[in-house]
């Protein structure tokens, strides 16, 4: 598949600062004269917002399996209907969770088969993978903690045990390779704006050149 676009992605756990980070990066992508396609998980189209409610709702509960699919259901029309096409125009996308998230949550906390979680996944990407994946790493107890002191109304996945959410934490700080690039979740928002912008700007200085005049 020919791509001209870049597909940036923040990963890490509940309460690390993805939502905070993602409106003050995309602002400095706009100062650098790029106007990123700003999308989250599970939702930004009309399916992907049904299922993203059938997902987060604690009064009607679905099982691993299901849950999985959803999250594919809701993936795959994100991808088909907004992700590819804009990548494909030359877009630089921005994404609040993708599939690095799947693979946390529904392989590591929920210990599906890996094999099974992986070829799904690919099948929902359509092989598409982030150009960079920034993971904002924290504990789940810091997270948990902000969650709380915010008022979130907690979701299914919120209120899994301790155990799954440190499995889920192990497994996004083990995550390396290309394109990955891990970040402290416990900076001050400003400290974490600015660190992972050097690092966007780094990965990719022709897209983020630095706006003059
Ligand atoms: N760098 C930071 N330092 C301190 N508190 C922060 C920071 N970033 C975000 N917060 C606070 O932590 C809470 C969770 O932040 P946020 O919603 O951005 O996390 P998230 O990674 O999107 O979580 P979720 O996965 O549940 O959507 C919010 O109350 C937010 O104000
Ligand atoms: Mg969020």
């Amino acid at each position: 598949m020919t791509r001209s676009g870049f597909f940036v992605v923040l990963e890490g756990p509940e309460g690390s600062g993805k939502s905070t980070l993602i409106g003050p990066l995309a602002q400095r992508m706009r100062e650098s004269r790029v106007d990123p396609i700003i999308v989250r998980e599970p939702g930004g189209t009309r399916a992907a917002e049904i299922a993203r409610q059938a997902l987060l709702d604690p009064e009607h509960p679905v099982g691993p399996v299901a849950e999985l699919f959803l999250y594919l259901a809701a993936r795959a029309d994100l991808v088909e209907t907004i992700i590819q096409p804009a990548l494909a125009s030359g877009r630089v996308v921005l994404s609040d969770r993708f599939a690095l998230s799947t693979e946390a949550y529904q392989m590591v906390g929920r210990r599906l088969d890996p094999a099974l979680v992986r070829a799904a996944n690919h099948a929902a990407t359509q092989g598409i993978t982030p150009d960079l994946t920034l993971i904002l790493d924290l504990t789940p107890e810091v997270g948990q903690a902000r969650q709380l002191a915010a008022g979130k109304r907690q979701d299914r996945l919120d209120r899994e045990s301790l155990e799954f959410h440190r499995r889920v934490v192990e497994y996004y700080l083990a995550v390396e390779g290309e394109g990955v690039r891990h970040l402290d979740g416990s900076l001050p928002p400003d400290q974490l704006l600015q660190a992972a912008w050097s690092v966007v700007q780094a990965a990719a200085p022709s897209v983020f050149r630095v706006a003059v005049g």
